[in-house]
């Protein structure tokens, strides 16, 4: 379903973090940047003016919307351009395996904004829609699947651990009692269980009382967690020496993953402390750009108060 993605708005095209990360994956003439969470094409865009006319764009989204945006952006751009529908974890392994080589590869995984306006498929809690939350529209995994089959135990670990929501366990419960009755079908039921579930003043407390719970669902039907551990070994082995990664994330779970595995190939010898010399033989991999995540300024949050939780970390392969 095409139509409601294309209707552009002002915040379309409003790649966040946009001016550090053309500073730090800093491309240049010549060289092959993979935009592997392409979007609208914002940040792709930008990048791609950086390769003035010479080199390659390699743009990846699981989600078929993106493909219109990438023809909009592939008009404007002389260098060479592809588009490869699918997982992020999954396209970039078949590149790797094909020897493919990069300079410059991103990862923003921010979704809310674009994702919310795709209001028929169920991601926003504001719009009446069917329970669906699927990135990739022929994913088998729905949120109506896992709200009307998961164990209550496994409904209130996904609530807390990917919404850090509060009344997870209450709210599991009230889902598990419903569904009993009518298994769920529209965003809106589960709104109005989740509203009724959590205690009254709470309803009116950090944002909308739905919010969290829409968050987790989303996290869980598309596998983001696992997609991103997935994604980060085959993106580092595809760079060039010198290659830069840049990966923005917008939830503590996601940036832990990045900081740790950059860490690890930040890491040298891993022999213990003890070993009077060292015999692992490892050296360091990659060179962070800064040792903590960069944030954006107060003017960008001022001005897209959504990308006030996106945390920025870049690595260069030595
Ligand atoms: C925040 S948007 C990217 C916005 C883009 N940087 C821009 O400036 O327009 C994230 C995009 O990544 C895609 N995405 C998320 N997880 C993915 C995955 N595992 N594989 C491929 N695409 C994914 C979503 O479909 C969405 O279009």
């Amino acid at each position: 379903m095409l139509p409601n993605v294309l209707q552009t708005s002002a915040t379309d095209h409003v790649p966040v973090l946009a001016g550090e990360v053309r500073e730090l994956l800093a491309v240049r003439p010549g060289e092959t940047v993979v935009d592997a969470t392409f979007g609208a094409g914002g940040h792709a865009a930008l990048l791609a003016a950086d390769l003035q006319g010479k080199g390659k764009l390699i743009a990846i989204d699981r989600d078929p919307g993106a493909r219109a945006y990438f023809d909009r952006v592939a008009k404007q751009v002389a260098a060479q351009t592809r588009f490869l529908r699918g997982d992020f974890s999954v396209v970039l392994e078949q590149l790797a395996d094909n020897g493919v080589e990069a300079d410059a590869i991103l990862l923003d995984l921010g979704g809310r904004r674009i994702l919310n306006k795709r209001t028929e498929r169920g991601f926003s809690y504001i719009a009446d829609a069917p329970l669906d939350m699927r990135m990739d529209p022929s994913a088998d995994v729905t949120a109506a699947g896992i709200v009307n089959e998961a164990a209550e135990r496994d409904l209130a670990t996904i609530f807390k651990r990917y919404g850090e929501e509060r009344y997870a366990r209450q709210i599991a419960r009230a889902i598990v009692r419903r569904r009993k009755e009518q298994p769920f079908e529209r965003t809106s039921d589960l709104v109005e269980v989740i509203k009724a579930a959590i205690p009254a003043p709470a309803r009116f407390g950090d944002g909308h009382p739905a919010k969290r719970v829409f968050q987790a669902l989303r996290i869980a039907v598309n596998d983001e967690l696992g997609a991103l551990e997935a994604a980060l070994p085959p993106a580092f082995a595809m760079l060039r020496p010198g290659g830069r990664l840049a990966v923005i994330s917008f939830h503590s779970l996601e940036d832990r993953i990045v900081k740790r595995f950059m860490r690890d190939r930040e890491r040298g010898c891993e022999c213990p402390p003890d070993f009077p010399v060292c015999i692992c033989g490892k050296t360091p991999e990659l060179r962070s750009t800064a040792r903590k995540a960069i944030r954006p300024s107060a003017a960008e949050t001022a001005a897209n108060p959504r990308s006030s939780s996106a945390r920025l970390r870049v690595g260069v392969k030595t």
